[in-house]
């Protein structure tokens, strides 16, 4: 039987409009959510994602900006701009679009980001207040996958989910958040041997290992819920995910697609971050 696709643009849509109203309650007590991203470089595809970020901002009412910076700027002066921007009582969310130049270390930068204006979840202190379950602002696509299963209706709860991928920004947050559903989560990675041997047994697979079309329909059990965290731009300028789409949408019972799926989850949960970030602080 085909899987259901689901398509993050629909399901992000219905949660914008809550964040939307969201906004206009806070606006009514004198509050408007900021964003500030700093953007460092020329790099296309971060213009790209960046873009995206703002254009969420404008549809649910939040403030944004875009600092752009040249890829020769220093790590002392970044690192003072972060500084200046966690003074700053209008801005809410601070965001540096990774990766960053080779010259600038991103765990200083990551680390400058005041934790109650993280709004990437990257940050030590939000990492782990994740990780033992309290209250934390949480990396945007590892939450946006969570509930974009949830959407599904599919319990997660006693589930074998295999995700693979142990990046800092998907793979490792999306096993705690996982774990937190009572899921049962098997982490696979790209030194795993026989990797198929733990991907047919997924009743949820999370595929985040960044190569393209490397999960077909052998690799999948019938009737799985398959989540393509993968973007890839192939040489013919398309961009595509980690799962061939056309085969496991014959054996999957959800799937996501690329492009269309997870990205426009990543930013609504990026502005339901910049929204709590906004009520803590003026908490
Ligand atoms: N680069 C790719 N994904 C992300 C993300 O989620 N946040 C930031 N800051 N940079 C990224």
């Amino acid at each position: 039987m085909a899987a259901t696709i689901l398509y993050g643009t629909e399901i992000a849509k219905d949660i914008r409009e809550q964040l939307a109203s969201e906004v206009e309650e806070l606006k009514r007590k004198g509050i408007v959510p900021g964003l500030t991203v700093i953007l460092v470089g020329e790099d296309p595809a971060s213009h790209s994602y960046v873009r995206g970020k703002a254009r969420g901002c404008e549809e649910v009412g939040i403030r944004s900006e875009i600092l752009l910076r040249d890829a020769s700027i220093s790590e002392e002066e970044l690192l003072q701009m972060i500084e200046e921007l966690n003074e700053n009582p209008n801005v809410h969310g601070i965001l540096v679009q990774l990766p960053l130049p080779s010259h600038i270390s991103e765990k200083a930068v990551i680390g400058a980001i005041r934790s109650e204006k993280d709004v990437d979840g990257f940050h030590p202190v939000n990492v782990g207040n994740m990780m033992i379950g309290y209250d934390a602002l949480l990396p945007c696509t590892a939450h946006g996958v969570v509930e974009m299963i949830r959407k599904t209706g599919t319990p997660m709860e006693g589930k074998h989910a295999v995700v693979i991928g142990r990046s800092n920004i998907v793979g490792k947050p999306v096993s705690y958040l996982l774990q937190r559903e009572n899921a049962t989560v098997t982490m696979c990675h790209s030194r795993t041997v026989n990797l198929r041997h733990y991907t047919r047994q997924a009743d949820i697979l999370i595929v985040a290992a960044g190569r393209a079309h490397m999960i077909g329909s052998e690799d999948v059990k019938p009737g799985a819920v398959v989540i393509d965290v993968g973007v890839n731009r192939i040489e013919s300028g398309k961009l595509v995910g980690d799962v061939r789409f056309d085969e496991v949408k014959e054996v999957a019972s959800y799937l996501t697609p690329v492009p269309g799926g997870v990205g426009p989850m990543t930013i609504t949960m990026l502005l339901k971050n910049t929204i709590e970030a906004a009520k803590n602080l003026a908490a």
